[in-house]
């Protein structure tokens, strides 16, 4: 790989202090470090010390103001609070819990030489910080790690910012101080509500030609880091780092990893022209658990179908939550009930956004699609689904989207139907129009394929319901991290999605549904919450979305959720959609010609799985023969038994793909899946 070279006029440093440069040139962090405060400090409307949030407060004795020092990089930060295990060495507390910084030390100060804390103990808490490969952003390396160890968190807000929550934020004016803020939050009163999180938002612009510009990391631009250090960048083509973008990640092997087909060969070389959608190395600092080792090796996260990562910017917006904000919503008059239903309405509204609904009372908040599935077949199944009546889903499903169906249907006396998919594991779309009759009360049918990845055409299968005078559901659970999902475009009645499969939090779901339907519906649980008033005779109801919220709900991860939305918007859909797809087509390239493979699910139109089996060996061996290796996939039926059996198995392996997986990560498995092929 071509790396650049910087290079340093002495004479246009600023004293370099009492610290040697370092080899190479370069100056010394702390010397690093004072030329980027002194350039931050310089920056337009940035004359003053930073306005810390809110509650941010003094860490260990550090006053709560932060000193001028990095004053970009501390209000991308999200000062932990005293004690917290969120400090880190880099800024504000010590990372030690419970621990003081030492008197007289400034925060940033241990990254000087004879820092009390290990740099390689900084991997989880500081992503930056640990050993990654080259930036492949135009940037030196260096400079891109030892800026953000200015903060200790700032690794966690390079792509996905904790102002996303602000960001998100439709424009409108802050109160003004000392304003009764009940004016702007529905909810009882409140200061400066729904502002607590981060007062100002910082666009992320991921710019066409390619990676993310350095400035979107808080960092002087190219420009400004010449003024300011007179880089000399030596010739070179100048896409030598973008176009290797989807061939970097895991220690940057790819171009030496060996390649397994003629096929792949070319498909990379054809993919190394290709200008990149993102900075993959970028985005796999923004997650910290992609920095793990699992036996001895690092870990390869192929199991993005059962649940995905979460970057740094969800971890730390749970953490402020409970830090901040947390309390029960919608009732008691004070300050934090204020925050946490804001918070929580806030993430409502960014849910509406993220997947084109009407209004905010449109989204309801679930455990996750499961749940999501079990509302909609319990209260406008149980409602408007009689004896007779059909109900139509795919041989793709999974078991979530068939067993509530097959429960209403026993309790009701209707049937269920099934839309045959062919050899490929795409449905049939003819046989679908036969099955639909005035009978048919529902169709619901997923987006993508749990078990195959078949991308299903649930636009067209939408309006043939609607034209039977069917309702149509639509499963999001695969797609909804993979593709730009509409639902006002799509029509549908219902989709339903989980948190924890677009890098959100476990135990939070969505069941979107238009909002006359969901104002006709009946509540499908009762207690606090949902009702408007209750006397032993009988319960007022809220309407939507309230009425089918009862109990205390998911509040925190329902704002982690919020922000996990913000952090895919930053990097986009549908570039995250690109680079997957790219990435789909060389996996699917190295793993078919593999001797003894047989993949299952071949559909034209696919996303993220690659499911298989190879011959002499049990699904489990293969998923154990990989974990050796750090490559963590799902071996097993992915609770979509139908849909295997319909191929003639019970199991397979299932590598599922994310925007943080590489090549060079597909490489490693397949040269795993190759070298147990002998004993066919
Ligand atoms: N539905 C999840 C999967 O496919 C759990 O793995």
């Amino acid at each position: 790989m071509t790396t650049l070279t910087p290079t340093v006029n002495p004479a246009a440093l600023p004293q370099a202090g009492a610290h040697a440069p370092l080899p190479g040139g370069l100056p010394d962090p702390a010397t690093l470090a004072r030329l980027a405060n002194e350039f931050f400090s310089t920056l337009p409307g940035n004359a003053g010390a930073p306005e810390v949030a809110a509650g941010s407060g003094a860490v260990g004795g550090v006053p709560s103001a932060l000193p001028a020092a990095a004053p970009i990089l501390a209000s991308l930060s999200n000062p932990a609070p005293a004690g917290s295990p969120l400090a880190g060495p880099g800024g504000t507390g010590t990372g030690v819990p419970g621990l003081a910084p030492p008197q007289g030390k400034v925060p940033g100060a241990n990254l000087a030489p004879g820092a009390p804390t290990h740099v390689l103990a900084l991997g989880n808490r500081a992503p930056a910080l640990a050993p990654h490969a080259a930036a492949a952003n135009g940037l030196p390396d260096n400079a891109v790690a030892i800026a953000p160890a200015l903060e200790p968190r700032v690794g966690g807000a390079l792509l996905g910012v904790p102002q996303a929550y602000a960001a998100a934020e439709p424009a409108e004016p802050l109160p003004a101080a000392g304003s009764v803020a009940g004016a702007r939050s529905p909810f009882y009163f409140t200061d400066s509500a729904g502002h607590g999180w981060q007062r100002e938002a910082q666009e992320i612009v991921v710019p066409a030609h390619g990676l993310a510009a350095p400035e979107t990391f808080g960092l002087p631009g190219d420009d400004a880091l010449r003024a300011l250090l007179t880089l000399n960048r030596p010739e070179q083509g100048a896409h030598d780092g973008p176009a290797r973008y989807f061939l970097a990640g895991r220690n940057d092997t790819a171009d030496t990893a060996p390649r397994t087909s003629a096929g792949g060969a070319r498909e990379a070389a054809a993919l190394r022209g290709a200008h990149p959608p993102f900075d993959v190395n970028a985005v796999r600092r923004d997650f910290p658990i992609l920095q793990e080792r699992v036996n001895g090796k690092p870990l390869v996260w192929f199991d993005n179908a059962a649940t995905t990562h979460k970057p740094q910017a969800v971890i730390d917006r749970l953490a402020y939550f409970y830090a901040h904000e947390n309390s029960n919503i919608h009732r008691a008059a004070h300050a934090l009930a204020a925050r946490a239903t804001d918070a929580y309405e806030h993430a409502r509204k960014t849910v509406q956004r993220f997947i084109g609904a009407a209004s905010p009372e449109e989204i309801v908040f679930v455990r996750g699609t499961t749940e999501a599935i079990n509302l909609i077949a319990k209260s406008w199944g149980v409602q408007n689904v009689g004896e007779g009546d059909e109900i139509v889903v795919s041989h793709l499903e999974h078991h979530a989207n068939i067993v509530p169906w097959q429960q209403l249907a026993a309790l009701k006396g209707a049937k269920l139907r099934v839309i045959p998919v062919d050899d490929s594991g795409q449905v049939l779309l003819d046989e679908y129009r036969k099955l639909l009759n005035d009978r048919t009360k529902i169709v619901s049918v997923t987006q993508v394929s749990n078990a195959l990845g078949t991308v299903v055409p649930v636009q067209e299968i939408v309006e043939l319901a609607h034209r039977a005078g069917a309702k149509a559901l639509v499963d999001g659970a695969q797609s909804i991290s993979h593709m730009r999902v509409d639902v006002q475009a799509l029509d549908a009645d219902f989709f339903v999605f989980s948190g924890h499969k677009i890098y959100g939090p476990t135990g939070i779901g969505v069941v979107y549904g238009k909002r006359d339907l969901l104002e006709a519906m009946p509540p499908w649980q009762g207690g606090g919450n949902m009702i408007q008033d209750v006397t032993f005779e009988k319960t007022v109801f809220h309407g939507a979305p309230a009425r089918f919220e009862a109990g205390t709900g998911n509040i925190a991860d329902a704002v982690g959720l919020g922000a996990a939305l913000d952090y895919v918007s930053r990097i986009g859909i549908e570039n995250i959609a690109r680079y997957e797809h790219d990435l789909l087509a060389y996996a699917t390239s190295v793993l078919a010609p593999v001797p003894g493979v047989r993949l299952v699910g071949t559909a034209r139109d696919k996303a993220s799985v690659l499911s298989f089996v190879l011959k002499g060996y049990t699904t489990e061996e293969v998923g154990q023969a990989l974990s050796r290796e750090g490559i963590a996939v799902r071996a097993g039926h992915h609770c979509a038994q139908p849909i295997l059996r319909r191929f003639g198995l019970e199991a397979t392996v299932r590598p599922s793909l994310a925007f943080y997986n590489t090549c060079a990560e597909v490489d490693a498995l397949v040269a795993v899946v190759r070298g147990l092929a002998p004993r066919q």
